[in-house]
């Protein structure tokens, strides 16, 4: 099975968790996609859905599902999201399409966050995937020193701009073996603005697709 199939699969194995008549979080990515064309298909069973980029909203809005602001949505049910990697643990690492920050705040504000991937995302020790950190532009430099002195190898993400008009740096190298630690660490750094780690507060549930199937951790 190519690895779109099992995309598709997951995003599909997603739904289950989806009350009816409910906000839906939507993630961003290429899974999140299959799950926003399958959401597409039961656009009448939901009040709507909140986006966690401008091109999940766009993909949303192509389907037929009203988008919500979640200043106006309160807690939502679900939040549903693909991510570059994941541990046993349901430790994360997203933020490979940049919208790791709006991904971030649309977990925290959800009850349940359903993470779907492909088992190419599973790994052992997070940090093989470069972790993605948002910075304000003027804070770069000095926020690649500070990432440099923790042991990573900060690489700008040239030409890319976030949804928030912030910058990127692709964080290479680094030994992530106490996650949460490092992104607690990573966040207190002035200029930063979040990071792809997703350990605080990691994945609820992740549904895997493998050759054999969808594998819940
Ligand atoms: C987007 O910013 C990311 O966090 C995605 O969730 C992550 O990159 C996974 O994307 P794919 O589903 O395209 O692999």
């Amino acid at each position: 099975m190519n690895q779109d199939e099992k995309k598709r699969r997951v995003a599909l194995a997603a739904l289950e968790f989806v009350p009816d008549d409910c906000i839906v979080g939507v993630g961003t990515g290429s899974t999140a996609n299959f799950f926003i064309d399958a959401l597409g298909e039961r656009r009448h069973r939901l009040r709507g859905a909140v986006a966690s980029s401008e091109a999940s909203a766009a993909r949303l809005r192509a389907v037929g599902i009203p988008l919500i602001d979640l200043n106006d949505a309160g807690e939502l049910p679900v939040y549903v999201d693909g991510a570059d990697e994941t541990t046993r643990e349901r430790c994360l690492i997203k933020g490979g399409g940049g919208a790791l920050t709006r991904e971030k705040i649309v977990a925290a504000a959800s009850k349940v966050f359903v993470c779907v991937v492909d088992d190419t995302k599973l790994v052992a020790q997070l940090g093989r995937f470069p972790l993605p950190v948002e910075v304000i532009p003027l804070a770069r430099a000095q926020v690649a020193r500070a990432l440099e002195a923790l042991g990573g190898r900060p690489v700008l993400r040239e030409g890319f701009i976030t949804d928030n008009g912030n910058q990127i740096l692709d964080v290479h190298g680094l030994s992530i073996e106490a996650p949460a630690t490092l992104e607690t660490a990573i966040n207190q750094l002035t200029g930063v603005v979040t990071n792809g780690l997703f350990a605080r507060r990691p994945a609820d549930i992740v549904l895997m697709a493998g050759d054999s199937g969808v594998e819940r951790l």
